[in-house]
């Protein structure tokens, strides 16, 4: 079969036309921080395949519970049946997050229309008829048409689909009490991404907003939706972004990395208050129910890899990873076409002046053994935490070659 030429006959590919302008390249096998393409070259892989194989690829743990629960039972419905692969991961999520009700969805996008939908739920339970929320500027929450309505207009699909899109409330982070003093009695609730805006540009926050966030949130009755679909895990050096503040949202989001990047599962957990409210009220039940809620494959791979967090020190890992990001990435600052160079927990990103680098940028890098995929500005690597010291080095010289090159 020419899986190429088929693929572009018929494969609509991820923010591309179709078919699509570029060729992709075309994977045979993944190993540990490895990728390997069909005709043999091995990449080391930056990205995690966007923020989810924190353990990296094939991890014995995570295909041993793949393999057992197949054996088991791969899904069954989750109304009016349970399963105790989602039972135990219910279970653990309620302890990690500290929010004790948890609803399994099955992606990051779903997790938070879900969110959005209990946090405007509660409100009306409450007898505040609100569906407005307050949501940040360079935000990204997803591509389904709730999420876009709380993604920064101007970064986002907005202008595409036009009324279709929730209207919404946008601050800066420098605003954002303010914008939540004067709007409190319009909206349901706050949304953030927690220390870091991943796909709005890879920005990394002081903790300062998240506090201000949560008083407010407090004072005022308004549900604070902290999306840690990107940032938990463990990304930014903490288990959640939130921790960085202090703070424990009333809903957090969760995927991606949930299942180590083998399988697509989210979820929204939330407190015993919003539950509690939206169950005793006139509404009686969160109206929602994905097919594959619950599946118990996907489960048990969640509950794998998050059995992991408390076998191996990930903080020591992930600490190792950013003073290595950090060090290594440190003397692009000096180049003209370098706009900012951060980084934070197993995240390093290099900021340029133009977007016109990205695919050059890419291509020198997949040349030099490395995959990453920049985006507009931005070259910005998230490595899994088991990535070795040489493999490392190998992603961080890459990403510096890469912007020499374009000199
Ligand atoms: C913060 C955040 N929220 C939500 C999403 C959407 O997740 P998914 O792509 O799994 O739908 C993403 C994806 O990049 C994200 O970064």
């Amino acid at each position: 079969m020419d899986y190429l030429s088929i693929d572009r006959q018929h494969t609509w590919h991820p923010y591309s036309p179709h078919p699509a302008t570029e060729t992709p390249l075309l994977v045979a096998q993944t190993k540990a921080q490895t990728i390997v393409l069909e005709d043999g070259t091995k990449l080391v892989d930056a990205m995690s395949s966007w923020w989810s194989a924190i353990w990296g690829y094939n991890h014995p743990s995570i295909i041993k519970a793949i393999e057992t629960q197949a054996n088991i039972m791969p899904h069954v419905m989750f109304g009016g049946l349970t399963n105790k692969p989602a039972v135990e991961l219910t279970y653990k999520l309620a302890k990690l997050t500290r929010l004790p009700s948890v609803f399994l969805a099955d992606s990051g996008s779903v997790a938070v229309e879900v969110a959005l939908k209990t946090a405007i739920l509660y409100q009306k339970a409450k007898a505040k008829n609100v569906s407005r929320f307050v949501a940040l500027r360079h935000s990204y929450h997803g591509d389904t048409l709730g999420c876009m309505g709380v993604c920064d207009p101007q970064n986002s699909m907005h202008s595409l689909y036009g009324d279709y899109v929730p209207q919404n409330i946008f601050s800066s982070i420098e605003n954002l009490g303010q914008t939540i003093v004067n709007h409190h009695k319009d909206i349901a609730g706050v949304i953030v991404e927690p220390i870091v805006q991943g796909a709005g540009g890879m920005r990394i926050h002081d903790a300062e907003y998240l506090k201000i966030a949560r008083e407010l949130c407090t004072k005022y009755d308004l549900v604070l939706i902290a999306d840690e679909i990107a940032t938990g895990f463990g990304h930014t050096g903490q288990m959640w972004g939130c921790d960085h503040g202090g703070i424990t949202p009333d809903i957090m989001t969760v995927g991606k990395s949930l299942t180590a990047g083998a399988m697509t599962l989210s979820a929204m957990c939330t407190t015993k208050n919003i539950s509690d409210t939206i169950s005793n009220s006139q509404f009686a039940a969160l109206m929602h129910g994905p097919t594959y809620m619950g599946n118990p494959l996907a489960c048990a791979v969640a509950n794998a890899s998050i059995d992991m967090f408390s076998e191996v020190d990930w903080q020591a890992k992930v600490a190792n990873i950013q003073k290595i990001f950090e060090t290594n990435l440190e003397p692009l600052r000096a180049c003209d076409i370098v706009a900012d160079v951060r980084s934070i927990g197993a995240i390093g990103v290099v900021e340029l002046r133009s977007d016109k680098y990205a695919s050059q940028l890419q291509k020198h890098c997949v040349q030099n053994g490395v995959w990453i995929r920049p985006f507009g500005r931005l070259l910005y690597s998230i490595v899994s935490y088991n990535i070795t010291h040489d493999e490392l080095e190998q992603v961080t010289s890459a990403m510096c070659d890469a912007i020499y090159e374009q000199i």
